[in-house]
């Protein structure tokens, strides 16, 4: 019988998932964990994302406090650590998940400044959604919820501790630069006001088992077009 070796998958010279990583599971299908091998490519994203984050706002203006500033399709981003960390989150889709395939219906950037924050919401067209921390920003010693991503949902046994028939607590993951979650598109989810002056950034892209169908005009709003995959040479 073959043994199940999740750090055999490579990328880049890298495991995706590499040998006794540690998976906490707070809930059925939820699932966190910290990869401490990501500094040298945060700063590269990090830096790659400020620079096109300052771009759009450049060009469009500052265009509401309920949005962060996205910057879609990761593997179409021209940089080893977007291609090396698009793998990895779906490389952790599969091993949360038992699928052995995963395809990503969208991905994208958020570039949090300061007074940005994101309001309750789910992903449709999606099984799982992956969110990646590149940096946390700034920490507010007057409010620790600052920037924020929480889960809040009352179908969840995990926001119904008090009685479990209603909801009454939020899910609050302990995220840091590296941290990785996967949990249900359909889960409802947002971020806290954010107070730092660094940017704070996170990755997300919305999985599915197998690829669906183009989505409809409706569906594309906000969202545009895939420019292909990045084409830069990767050292395997
Ligand atoms: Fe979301």
């Amino acid at each position: 019988m073959a043994v199940k070796d999740p750090s055999a998958q490579k990328f880049m010279g890298m495991s995706l998932l590499p040998r006794g990583q540690h998976v906490t599971t707070p809930e059925k299908h939820i699932a966190t964990t910290d990869f401490p091998d990501m500094a040298g490519m945060n700063r590269e994203l990090e830096d790659f994302l400020v620079k096109k984050a300052a771009e759009r706002l450049q060009q469009e203006g500052k265009q509401s406090f309920s949005k962060s500033v996205k910057i879609h399709h990761v593997d179409a981003w021209d940089i080893p650590a977007a291609q090396f960390i698009d793998e990895r989150a779906k490389a952790f889709f599969r091993e949360i998940t038992g699928f052995k395939t995963s395809v990503v219906d969208l991905s994208w950037a958020n570039i949090y400044h300061k007074g940005d924050y994101i309001m309750p919401h789910a992903h449709s067209r999606s099984q799982g959604s992956v969110v990646y921390v590149v940096s946390m920003g700034d920490e507010d010693r007057q409010d620790p919820m600052s920037g924020k991503f929480l889960i809040s949902d009352p179908r969840l046994p995990l926001c119904c501790q008090a009685d479990g028939t209603y909801m009454s607590n939020s899910y609050v993951p302990d995220f840091k630069a590296g941290s990785m979650i996967v949990f249900p598109s359909s889960i409802v989810h947002m971020v806290t006001p954010y107070r730092g002056e660094r940017p704070r950034i996170t990755l997300a892209w919305n999985i599915n088992e197998a690829e669906l169908p183009p989505r409809s005009k409706e569906e594309s709003i906000g969202i545009p077009p895939h420019p292909g995959k990045a084409g830069m040479k990767l050292i395997s």
